[in-house]
């Protein structure tokens, strides 16, 4: 399962693509606002960084042309950059033309399954179901993830489902249990689920019966 950052906080990024373990990044309006940087530039500083990995970059118009005119831009940033466009049935003929002409797309805001389907039959690159989002209004989003993977698997799709809006721990060991092709987590969800306090009493333990032997140099 691949593993991205959802952040436009190239600081954030920096420092965790050092652990070797990131795979991409996800960025969305509200991130970026964060940033509070020019977002193209901000974006050109992410995708230099990420050496040829996915950096997804949401669409912000709401007109039919001028989504299309967007985000063939946005894809002219760089070529590792995936357009983000969201799953509203209004967009879906500018979501079919853009990845006709080979535009990769990360369909966003996916809360069904039929959703999910509709978007792996217009051949979708990713499509980024939003966890948390529904979990905050009291959805039970246990199965919905293993749906969606499983139907991908089952109709042979080559979208990769890329699990969103996680919000703890447990949310993430959800979507590796069910077969995620990705999931997107943010800088801070991402040190928190690598740390385990077993590992630093171990770590603290072993550090102490190592000092007892009061050993200057080894080997
Ligand atoms: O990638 C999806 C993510 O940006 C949404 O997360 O926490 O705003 O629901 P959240």
């Amino acid at each position: 399962m691949q593993l991205f950052l959802d952040t436009a906080d190239y600081q954030s990024i920096k420092k965790l693509y050092e652990t070797g373990i990131v795979d991409g990044i996800t960025t969305n309006p509200t991130n970026l606002r964060k940033d509070g940087a020019n977002p193209k530039e901000a974006i050109k500083k992410i995708c230099e960084l990420m050496q040829g990995k996915p950096v997804s970059v949401q669409v912000t118009e709401s007109d039919l042309d001028a989504i299309y005119a967007q985000a063939q831009e946005i894809a002219t940033i760089s070529d590792n950059v995936v357009v983000k466009i969201p799953c509203y049935q209004p967009y879906y003929p500018v979501i079919q033309k853009l990845l006709g002409q080979n535009v990769p797309l990360n369909i966003t805001l996916v809360f069904s399954l039929p959703q999910a389907l509709a978007m792996c039959k217009l051949g979708a690159t990713y499509i980024s179901p939003f966890l948390g989002r529904w979990d905050d209004i009291d959805a039970d989003t246990s199965a919905l993830l293993a749906e969606i993977v499983d139907m991908k698997n089952e109709y042979d799709f080559g979208t990769k489902v890329l699990a969103a809006s996680l919000r703890d721990v447990p949310s993430v060991h959800q979507a590796i249990n069910a077969g995620s092709d990705v999931a997107t987590i943010s800088p801070a969800l991402f040190e928190k689920m690598l740390k385990h306090p077993l590992t630093e009493q171990g770590m603290e333990k072993f550090s102490q019966d190592w000092n007892k032997l009061g050993i200057s140099q080894f080997p």
